[in-house]
């Protein structure tokens, strides 16, 4: 058994391989709510073999979606579509997971293929932005947001916790709380986004109050043999990207004394100057160092879609699980065609019975 394929267990949940879908918007609801193409491909990817499905960033409220389509989990008739989502991922023999999100100062967008560019407010379809400081993100998203008051801050970590409790009651048994990507807990950590002059800025302790408040409440209601995870933009490749690693290993650590179980390491995406050092697995190095420094289980992403590099990065203890995302949308077996290409001695039985036992059959013709 090569590394890719030997279970993972976190918590109380075992994960039958050690490749995971991360969250990718499909930008495809009304309302928040999920239908039947949310629930056509997350079947699909989830049968093609992977140990974990995370669905895309849900907002916990209307003003926290990227673009109006977007889920959203702020009312039970979406915890009742995501139910069958998170069933459909279960059936497929793969954990499902949910991503809870709020994107700060880079929502009210539209979609990527609709311009991806900011929806100003009292436009059709475009809701006022809140972030900690009135600093606009900028380039196609240039709308300065309304800086967030205490209540605001009070209100937004309760929003994650109501949305926790849907996912939980919605058979989500993997919990990861979006603080990345330049979204709203990332611009807290930010020293770019945030130039608050109260608890919630300035120093590292002031600009990860709000994570970790946020992490305390969330874990106070999430259960405790289900992994609660996070993912964290640990650099923004802008320079001051020693700094930045040094800051987000120790609030990750922070986060580990406070629950938290596991750790996808991404990219800040806090501001739209970054020299992103795009390759094959460039993260890989940068999640092992946080892994070993924090003290946590990590999974991370990024141009890991060549089995013996994804295989590679698990066996040297880089991380833990293999997040792979575009390669899933090009190829929703990509579980399957990874354990042909590693030669494992049973590679159709990553699958699901009913094509695992025909393909068997299949490969050997
Ligand atoms: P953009 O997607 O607008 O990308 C910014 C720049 O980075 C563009 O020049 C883009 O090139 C380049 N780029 C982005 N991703 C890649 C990649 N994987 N490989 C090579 N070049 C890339 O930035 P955003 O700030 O909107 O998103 C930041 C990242 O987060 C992106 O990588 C995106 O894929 C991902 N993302 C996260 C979401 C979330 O967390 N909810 C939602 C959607 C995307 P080009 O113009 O050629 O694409
Ligand atoms: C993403 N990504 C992303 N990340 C995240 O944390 N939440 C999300 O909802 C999304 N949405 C999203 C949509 C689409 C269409 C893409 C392509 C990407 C980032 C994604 O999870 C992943 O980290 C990147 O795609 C890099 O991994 P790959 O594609 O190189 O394996």
């Amino acid at each position: 058994m090569t590394a890719l394929f030997t279970p993972f267990t976190l918590k109380g949940v075992t994960l039958r391989n050690r490749i995971a879908v991360p969250p990718m918007c499909q930008y495809s609801a009304t309302d928040g709510l999920a239908n039947d193409w949310h629930q056509a491909h997350y079947a699909s990817i989830a049968r093609g073999g992977p140990g974990l499905v995370i669905v895309e960033a849900t907002a916990v409220a209307p003003d926290g979606r990227i673009t109006p389509g977007c889920l959203g989990l702020w009312n039970q008739e979406q915890a009742a579509g995501l139910q069958r989502v998170a069933a459909a991922i279960k059936s497929a023999g793969a954990v499902p997971g949910i991503q809870i999100a709020h994107a700060g100062r880079k929502a009210s967008a539209n979609k990527p293929w609709e311009g991806d560019d900011h929806i100003p407010t009292g436009a059709s379809g475009g809701w006022d932005t809140i972030a900690p400081s009135a600093v606009a993100f900028g380039n196609n998203l240039p709308e300065v947001p309304q800086a967030m008051s205490k209540d605001d801050i009070a209100r937004v970590t309760q929003n994650f916790v109501d949305a926790a409790i849907r996912a939980r009651d919605a058979g989500f048994e993997w919990l990861e709380l979006h603080f990345a990507h330049g979204y709203l807990a990332q611009s807290f950590f930010s020293v770019a986004a945030n130039q608050r002059g109260d608890e919630y800025g300035g120093s590292l302790q002031g600009r990860s109050r709000f994570i970790l408040e946020t992490l305390a409440a969330v874990r106070a209601v999430w259960p405790a043999h289900l992994p609660l995870t996070a993912r964290f933009g640990v650099i923004e490749f802008d320079g001051r990207d020693e700094e930045t690693l040094k800051e987000a290993i120790t609030l990750t650590k922070a986060m580990r004394e406070g629950g938290l179980d596991m750790l996808n390491v991404s990219v800040g995406f806090s501001t739209p100057d970054a020299n992103v050092p795009w390759g094959s697995a460039f993260l890989a190095p940068i999640a092992a160092r946080v892994r070993k420094e924090a003290g946590l289980p990590v999974a991370s992403s990024w141009g890991i879609d060549d089995p013996a590099v994804a295989n590679r990065v698990v066996e040297d203890g880089q991380m833990d699980l293999v997040m792979i995302g575009r390669a899933f949308l090009a190829n929703p077996h990509y579980a399957y065609h990874a354990a042909l290409a590693l030669k494992q001695e049973r590679p159709s039985w990553v699958l699901p019975a009913p094509y695992a036992h025909w393909l068997e059959r299949y490969q050997r013709a």
